[in-house]
């Protein structure tokens, strides 16, 4: 595997596998990887024939910098992970590498970044686009796989790419979960024991919710009603945020259900926010 810190090395890199007649796929990472992860490089290594990730503590996706700086990293052990699940490369940039001094430019999709977890985190999606668009334009990957987990990113990612015509192929990749249902995130191991163990909420009440679709009649405010009364009975959690969206557009829905709804919580432990999604059909 080819260890890259500078854009140099990876256009070479990249250079050197297109040479080959190669296909590149792209899985961008925060690195502290876990089966998630593993699970979207296999996507992409199903889909072509070789696959770079990338290993980015993105600065400007961080809006309080105590929470840039707690951020799990853990290089060696994400280096020997990858090696075993034989990826191509790996980019692994200085902030200074992808954001150049004096840079100016930023990417944001006005409305979709600044709805649901948007307002709760504003300038998060601003900063994702903004990294993403940039590592887009080093690895130049024909297809990037991201988590369906986080749902937003994935739609914010696609408009994106539709946007300005970037020429990649955006594919997401089912949740990963725990044998206990807890979705698989970076997140997890800042929990204690106790919160680790109600942190099962999230999956339990995305289910009754996906249950309660097939009800007939169904409306939307019966799912809100099912994830808040969820939530409400687990002590330990908060429920900071809950969106019912039109699964593509993400625009808010309500009345009887009529095709797919993205039902989106945000679920805080203390200080910890965990996300969890469902699409879910009548
Ligand atoms: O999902 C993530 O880990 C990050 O938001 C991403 C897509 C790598 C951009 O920094």
């Amino acid at each position: 595997m080819k260890i890259c810190r500078s854009i140099q090395e990876c256009r070479a890199t990249t250079a050197a596998l297109r040479a080959t007649g190669k296909t590149i796929g792209f899985v961008p990472t925060m690195g502290f990887l876990h089966d998630g992860h593993l699970s979207l490089i296999t996507k992409a290594q199903a889909e072509c024939d070789a696959v770079i990730v990338s290993i980015f503590v993105n600065p400007t996706q961080f809006g309080q910098t105590a929470d840039l700086d707690q951020y799990p990293r853990d290089e060696p052990r994400d280096l020997a992970l990858l090696t075993s699940v034989n990826v191509a490369a790996v980019f692994l940039p200085e902030a200074t590498e992808v954001y150049p001094p004096g840079n100016e430019t930023i990417v944001e999709t006005t409305r979709m970044a600044n709805i649901l977890h948007g307002k709760i985190r504003p300038g998060h999606f601003r900063g994702v686009a903004s990294v993403v668009a940039r590592l887009f334009n080093i690895v130049q990957p024909d297809v990037a796989v991201f988590g369906e987990k986080d749902y937003q990113q994935l739609q914010v990612i696609k408009r994106m790419v539709q946007d300005l015509h970037m020429p990649v192929r955006i594919l997401g990749g089912p949740t990963v979960r725990e044998a206990d249902g807890l979705a698989m995130s970076s997140r997890n191991v800042r929990l204690s024991p106790e919160d680790r163990a109600a942190a099962t909420i999230l999956n339990r009440a995305l289910c009754a919710a996906e249950a309660s679709a097939t009800h007939p009649g169904a409306t939307v405010g019966d799912l809100r009603d099912i994830i808040t009364a969820t939530i409400a009975a687990e002590p330990r959690a908060t429920l900071e945020g809950l969106d019912t969206v039109a699964a593509d557009t993400l625009t808010e829905l309500s009345g009887r259900l009529a095709g797919p709804v993205a039902v989106m919580i945000s679920v805080a432990f203390g200080d910890i926010l965990l996300i969890d999604q469902k699409v879910v059909q009548a």
